[in-house]
């Protein structure tokens, strides 16, 4: 203990004696010894991001034990405290409002206590991007803890994956196949056990990349939240950000641009959720590293598809687990030359000093890099006269889907229809049955509305399933495009994260039902079909929807937010770096 950390600046200030004193009694007051917060020892901070309203991050309020535990056999002090919930499936209107407000929370609580350190637990979708946000803006050290997936989840002897379910489950019930009780009994099969999504949804594959970024110790992300790992993971973890602190090891170290280009590497191989471009951008410009949409094209669509897990495959959380998790899916990207393997992590290695040899166990579940399920299989990235940018995830392109829509001769790639356009989900619920539209097979549905500005937050709805009709005739896919995003446990290739959205005046807000849209991935464009003099024309006729708000949070939310393609920040917020370099005064 060579050198005098922070949190002394709080607890140990002989030149102050006044301001110590007022430290030191509260935090005494709970049986904390005098000696534990003056000798020096690093200040651990645990932010839990579990509670009763947060079922899928719950285990970190028994993980906390053993991170206690790590933290005191390494010589530190834990102090545990809450951040403000963020649960993907019960939050209304959307989760992603609590992303940008847990972690300005964070931000402030980093910034303002005495901490020397901090464990991140992470877990549900926004809760991992929130809690790295804070770490980027602060530059603390800080070591990510995932709760880690649920069991795999069985229903009539097949594999159910959490969300993806509810998604095939709307089909057959809308087919007639299934009745309410029956919806509701196979949807709970897919959450068995405590923990977060079992499928490759945004949860999985934003703890994946929090490993690939270097910021869990290695293993990490996919150990279900049960197993006995777990908790020895989380005794590891709390071991380990006690010496981080000694050895300096910052974010900054960690999160720089070619552990950004790692994860967009790795998103593509795991089949990861179109949430993590925004996530990931968000990080990165709070981490003051230059990362660009493009970026996105440029390293992650060649990569092939190797894990083989729902949405874009087979099998889900556990399987993903034995087979080696992301140790093997770097493995075989370092050996096939696709990494950055000179990144360093958390535990103080490099990427190629860790991973370099891992194996799969399961050649079924993470594929040899030679031996994919699917090649090219990262995002591709869109723009046109609609919008400046938007995703489409190759990976889930079914079979049926390039038969009826990108392999005409001649046309490969690229199709024409007829645009039906929704004023967000509820418009959609209402009208999509509805005969007067004409929905058939030759047609694109829209919605707008549904982006951080207009929802506000940015709905998960562009996953649009077709009418009825059209289920029951065997149709089960439409082409589908909007402002907002979709849950990464959907195996819709939509075009979605529409960036500016319809609210910000993109050509979104004037499309009509009727018009034809010309999609091409060869260009990588969407484009309106419709001539400038008529385009003219709507542009001086719009009126834009008024915006109601509906808490004080969401009209702030709304005045400072940015657009998806940038990462959905508090634009005001992405100026600010480092700021633990500034010790904050004295509160009395
Ligand atoms: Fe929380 Fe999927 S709903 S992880
Ligand atoms: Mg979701």
């Amino acid at each position: 203990m060579d050198r005098r950390l922070r949190s002394q600046n709080w607890f140990n200030d002989r030149d102050n004696p006044g301001m110590t004193a007022l430290y030191l009694e509260r935090y005494l007051n709970y049986g904390l010894t005098k000696d534990e917060l003056t000798s020096g020892k690093p200040v651990i901070g645990i932010a839990q991001t579990g509670s009763d309203l947060s079922p899928c991050n719950r285990i970190h309020v028994d993980l906390a034990a053993r991170m206690r535990d790590g933290i005191r056999d390494a010589g530190g002090v834990a102090f545990e405290f809450p951040v403000h919930p963020i649960q993907e499936s019960g939050r209304r209107p959307t989760a992603a409002l609590d992303r940008n407000l847990a972690y300005l929370g964070l931000v402030e609580i980093l910034h303002g206590y005495p901490l020397d350190g901090v464990i991140l637990t992470t877990g549900c979708d926004k809760t991992t991007p929130a809690c790295l946000m804070a770490a980027a803006t602060v530059d603390l050290p800080a070591i990510v803890l995932s709760g880690g997936p649920m069991l795999d989840g069985h229903w009539d002897g097949e594999l159910v994956g959490s969300g993806t379910v509810v998604w095939e489950g709307r089909k057959l019930h809308a087919a007639g196949k299934i009745d309410y009780e029956e919806f509701i009994e196979m949807v709970a099969a897919a959450a068995p056990s405590a923990g977060h999504c079992n499928t490759m949804g945004t949860a999985l594959s934003m703890n994946s990349l929090a490993e690939a970024l270097g910021m869990s110790l290695p293993g990490c992300a996919s150990i279900p939240a049960p197993y006995r790992e777990r908790g020895q993971m989380a005794h590891a973890t709390g071991k380990r950000i006690v010496d981080m602190v000694w050895e300096e090891l910052t974010p900054s170290k960690v999160m720089t641009r070619e552990a950004f280009e790692n994860a967009i590497v790795v998103n593509s191989a795991i089949g990861g959720s179109t949430n993590c471009p925004p996530h990931i951008t968000a990080i990165a410009r709070h981490m003051g590293v230059e990362l660009d949409i493009e970026d996105w094209q440029t390293h992650g669509h060649d990569i092939p598809l190797l894990v083989n897990c729902q949405p874009a495959g087979a099998h889900l959380g556990e399987g993903f687990h034995r087979a080696g998790g992301v140790p093997a899916v770097i493995g075989e990207l370092i050996r096939a030359g696709k990494m950055r393997d000179g990144a360093i992590t958390v535990a103080g290695k490099t990427m190629g000093e860790l991973h370099s040899t891992c194996e799969a166990g399961d050649r079924d579940v993470i594929r040899p890099y030679d031996q994919p399920l699917m090649e090219e299989a990262g995002f591709v990235v869109l723009s046109g006269n609609l919008f400046d940018a938007a995703v489409m995830k190759t990976s889930v392109i079914s079979p049926e889907f390039r038969e009826r829509y990108l392999s005409t001769p001649g046309q490969e790639d690229a199709f024409e229809g007829r645009a039906i356009v929704f004023e967000g989900p509820e418009d959609y619920h209402d009208r999509i049955n509805d005969p007067a539209l004409e929905i058939d097979e030759t047609c694109l549905l829209f919605v707008r509305g549904c982006g951080p500005i207009g929802y506000p937050g940015s709905a998960e709805v562009v996953n649009m399933q077709p009418p009825d009709a059209l289920i029951k005739a065997g149709i089960m896919e439409l082409p589908t495009i909007g402002d907002g995003r979709q849950s990464g446990t959907s195996g819709s290739p939509s075009i979605l994260n529409a960036s500016p959205e319809s609210a910000a005046r993109s050509g979104l807000a004037i499309i009509q039902t009727g018009d034809r849209v010309r999609v091409d991935l060869n260009t990588r464009r969407v484009d309106l079909l419709v001539d400038e003099a008529e385009i003219a024309a709507r542009w001086a006729d719009y009126k834009p929807p008024a915006l109601e708000h509906e808490t004080p949070w969401q009209e702030m939310y709304r005045g400072m937010v940015g657009q998806l393609s940038t990462g959905g920040c508090l634009e005001p917020a992405v100026h600010y770096h480092r700021v633990v370099k500034s010790l904050p005064r004295h509160s009395h």
